[in-house]
C-alpha cells in the first residue's frame, strides 16, 4: 500500500482505513521515508517560515472546541488596530519574514473596506511579501475584494468532512456544506488556499479521517493545516483528551503522499503535545513553519487550547529558537514568500 501511495498519489477508502489501521500503533518507517522523499522531490530539504499575526480573538461563532468561542465569557477579548498590525509587519519584515498570515477569530469589526484598506496598506509597504488571511467563512464577494486587494493565500480548515462528525463539533448556525463551499470559492477566485482538520478531536473515528484524506484529494488545496485537538478548559470539551502525536504525524505522511507539493505545517499545537512534535511532523513530510509576531502583550489571550507554547516569547526569540531547531533536525530555514510550487503569482 505504501508503494502504491508513493507511485500513484491515491488510495481508495478501505485503504485508507486499512493503512491507519496497520500505523497505529506505531508508524512504518518506510512510511515516513516514501512521504520525506517526496517532500524532497520537489522543496529539497526547504521549510518555510510564515509570520503569524493573531489580530482579534472576537468571534462570532461557537465552535465546541475553540477557546476564543463567543460563548466563553472567561476569554480576554482584544483587536489589534491597523498601526499594530502593521508594526507587527514591520518586525516580522526585520526579522526576514516574507509572509504574514492574518489570523481572527470570525470578528465583524473587520468590515471588508476596512480589510482591502489593511491589504492595500501591507501590499504597498512590502511588496515582496505575500499574505495569507485565515478569518473564517465569508462571502464570495468579500473573498473576491480581499485577492483584489492583494491578498494571495487563505486557510480555512475545513474541521472535519463527515457530516454528523462536523455537527457534533458544531452548533447549528454552521454548516460543512458552506464551509466546503468556502472552500471551493476561495479555489475559483484565486487564492492559495488551505484546507486541513485536528486529530483526535472528540469522537473522531478512523472512517472520519479516512473522509479527511478523501476530501483533500479531491479539493487538492495549495496548503494542509493537521494538528492534534487539544481541549480548553472553558469549553465543553474541557475533559477530553488530546489527539496523539502518533496519529497526528501520520496523518502528514499520508497528506504528503497523497498531496506531493503542498505546503504542510509542523503546527504550534504539534509542539505543544510533545516537545519535539513539529521536528516529528518536518520528518514525516513537513515543510512550514508558523512563529508567532503578534504583541506579546495579548498572545496569551489567542488561546484556542491549553498550555500553547511560546506565549511568553517575544517574536525574534520565536524566530531564532526555531531557525536552530530546524537546522539541528537536518533542515534548511527558507525565508522566502515560498510559494506553492508551480503557482502563477500575481503582482
Ligand atoms: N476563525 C478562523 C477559522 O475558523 O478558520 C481562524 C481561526 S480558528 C481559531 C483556527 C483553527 O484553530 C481552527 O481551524 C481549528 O482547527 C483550530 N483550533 C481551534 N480550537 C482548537 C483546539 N481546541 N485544539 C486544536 N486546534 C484548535
Ligand atoms: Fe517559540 Fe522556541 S519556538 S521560543
Amino acid at each position: 500500500m505504501i508503494d502504491k501511495l508513493y507511485n500513484t498519489h491515491s488510495l481508495d477508502k478501505d485503504e485508507l482505513i486499512a493503512l491507519i489501521r496497520e500505523n497505529i500503533n506505531g508508524i512504518d518507517n518506510r512510511l515516513l521515508e516514501a512521504a520525506s522523499s517526496i517532500r524532497e522531490v520537489y522543496y529539497d530539504k526547504k521549510v518555510f517560515f510564515r509570520g503569524l499575526i493573531e489580530f482579534s480573538n472576537y468571534c462570532k461563532n461557537d465552535c465546541y472546541y475553540c477557546g476564543i468561542r463567543r460563548s466563553n465569557s472567561n476569554a480576554q477579548r482584544y483587536r489589534l488596530k491597523k498601526g499594530d498590525i502593521l508594526d507587527c509587519c514591520a518586525s516580522g519584515y526585520e526579522l526576514g519574514f516574507r509572509t504574514f498570515v492574518l489570523q481572527s477569530g470570525e470578528d465583524l469589526y473587520y468590515t471588508d473596506n476596512i480589510m482591502v484598506d489593511l491589504i492595500d496598506s501591507i501590499k504597498s509597504k512590502y511588496p515582496d511579501c505575500a499574505i495569507t488571511l485565515s478569518m473564517g467563512e465569508k462571502s464570495y464577494s468579500s473573498y473576491k475584494k480581499y485577492f483584489q486587494a492583494g491578498a494571495d493565500r487563505y486557510l480555512l480548515r475545513h474541521e472535519t468532512a463527515t457530516e454528523d462528525h462536523y455537527r457534533r463539533l458544531h452548533p447549528d448556525n454552521m454548516s460543512l456544506s458552506n464551509r466546503k463551499k468556502s472552500l471551493y470559492n476561495l479555489k475559483e477566485i484565486g487564492f492559495q488556499v488551505g484546507a486541513g482538520f485536528m486529530v483526535g478531536s472528540p469522537y473522531q473515528t478512523i472512517e472520519n479521517l479516512a473522509n479527511d484524506l478523501l476530501f483533500l484529494k479531491e479539493l487538492e488545496p495549495h496548503m494542509v493545516g493537521i494538528g492534534p485537538f487539544i481541549p480548553h478548559s472553558d469549553t465543553i470539551f474541557a475533559d477530553e483528551n488530546a489527539g496523539a502525536l502518533d496519529m497526528t504525524v501520520l496523518m502528514i505522511a499520508i497528506v504528503r503522499l497523497l498531496l506531493p507539493k503542498a505546503l504542510l505545517p509542523a503546527t504550534t499545537a504539534l509542539g505543544t503535545i510533545d516537545s519535539l512534535g513539529r521536528e516529528k511532523g518536518l520528518k514525516a513530510g513537513a515543510n512550514v513553519v508558523m512563529p508567532n509576531l503578534s504583541p506579546i502583550s495579548v498572545r496569551k489571550d489567542y488561546s484556542l487550547y491549553d498550555n500553547k507554547i511560546c506565549t511568553g516569547d517575544e517574536a525574534a526569540e520565536c524566530r531564532y529558537c526555531i531557525e536552530e531547531r530546524i537546522k539541528a533536525a537536518g533542515f534548511q530555514p527558507d525565508f522566502s514568500r515560498g510559494d506553492y510550487i508551480g503557482m502563477n503569482i500575481q503582482s
